[in-house]
């Protein structure tokens, strides 16, 4: 493994691979274990459905997630599982099947392959673009300084440096976004009253972006992500090296331990839901639009029982029936009748319009 140094960057804000953190060989080691583990978690799907019994139209990946579906998501999984070195350390440039964005192109994925190749000199503009600077700063705004997020400066991140040390690209302003919106609903506010480190479960997560913001600002949290085993791979890895958070994969649910964000294979949801779990906040976010109808159910009511009275669920999901997918408000508004609010901004959305959902009238202000 070759591993490169902090440079200074020459180039003015932008901030090029050759500025990215590389692990310690330790880090590496433990990052390694845990990716074997979720390759392993992908390879036992199909034998786990069933020996247990379990539902395959819940468990298999679907809809925009089907193995045939136009997303090159496996293409993406199959880089990554080699474990390599000089495939893991471009992991976010492979993460456009999560956000729509490449990373590698600064543009929308529209048309890319995830895995085209890194060249060995990839060009950064001097200046970061205007429109995504000028969104960032709206995002931020006003907000306390520990809102604002900061992507770790590893695995391929890029773009431009600026205040306060944020490495600045389009999708750190589509994370910011969600971390803005659980402010200004009050959200973030209310789990730092609790009293306690808070309990989050995120359906979907993605390559972990959200779980790393979460966590720095509620050290301690007891955080789960439950995902399709292969995007546990981009969590995963991403968590441990770039984030530097503890992660365990679990393959049956036990006691959580505090601070360890623990990866749950989609097909244990119900375990989840079996070990009585608790939970203060849910977050899905663009994920159940890409789910079958069959999923979102199960998801929402599995949710629902482990939020009991008092917890919230945040979710940001498109109306993706124009293209042959679902809208989730609309299975949710079955499972949450009593309480749904559309969360009222005035900053224009990259996403879709989020709601929280909950079993009782929402204390959250
Ligand atoms: C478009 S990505 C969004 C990821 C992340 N929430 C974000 O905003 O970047 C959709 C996510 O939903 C996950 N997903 C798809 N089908 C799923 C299922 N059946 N159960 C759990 N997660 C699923 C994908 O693996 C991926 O992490």
């Amino acid at each position: 493994m070759r591993i490169e140094h902090t440079q200074l960057n020459a180039r003015g804000s932008a901030v090029t691979l050759c500025e990215n953190r590389a692990p310690t060989m330790s880090e590496w080691i433990e990052a390694r274990r845990l990716g074997c583990e979720i390759i392993a978690a992908v390879e036992d799907r199909a034998a786990i459905i069933a020996q247990r019994n379990l539902d395959p139209a819940f468990c298999l990946p679907a809809a925009n997630w089907a193995p045939d579906a136009p997303n090159d998501y496996l293409d993406a999984y199959r880089l990554l599982r080699t474990l390599d070195w000089n495939e893991v350390r471009h992991l976010r440039l492979r993460c456009q099947i999560f956000s729509g964005f490449s990373l590698l192109h600064m543009r929308t994925s529209r048309g890319l392959q995830s895995t085209f190749a890194v060249p060995k000199d990839l060009h950064i503009d001097p200046e970061p673009p205007t429109e995504t600077l000028d969104y960032w700063r709206l995002l931020t705004q006003g907000l306390p300084t520990r809102r604002v997020f900061h992507p770790p400066c590893a695995l391929g991140e890029i773009g431009w440096r600026i205040d306060d040390g944020v490495i600045m690209n389009y999708e750190t302003c589509v994370y910011q976004e969600r971390l803005t919106l659980l402010h200004r609903s009050g959200i973030l506010d209310w789990l730092e009253q609790l009293g306690r480190p808070p309990r989050i479960l995120e359906i979907g997560a993605g390559h972990g972006a959200l779980a790393c913001a979460l966590m720095s600002t509620f050290p301690g949290c007891q955080y789960t992500i439950c995902d399709l085993p292969e995007s546990l791979l981009f969590s995963g890895l991403y968590l441990t090296l770039a984030a530097r958070q503890r992660c365990a994969l679990l393959s049956r649910v036990a006691v959580p331990i505090q601070g360890v964000i623990e990866l749950v294979p989609n097909y244990l949801f119900e375990d989840l839901c079996a070990a009585h779990r608790s939970y203060d906040l849910a977050i899905n976010v663009l994920s159940m639009s890409e789910m079958s109808e069959v999923q979102v159910k199960c998801y929402g009511r599995g949710i629902a029982a482990m939020l009991g009275s008092a917890g919230v669920f945040f979710e940001q999901n498109h109306d993706n029936r124009p293209v042959g997918l679902g809208f989730a408000a609309n299975v949710l508004t079955d499972v949450f009748p009593t309480f749904r609010e559309i969360v009222a901004d005035d900053i224009p959305l990259t996403q879709g319009r989020p709601h929280l959902w909950s079993n009782a009238k929402s204390q959250i202000s």
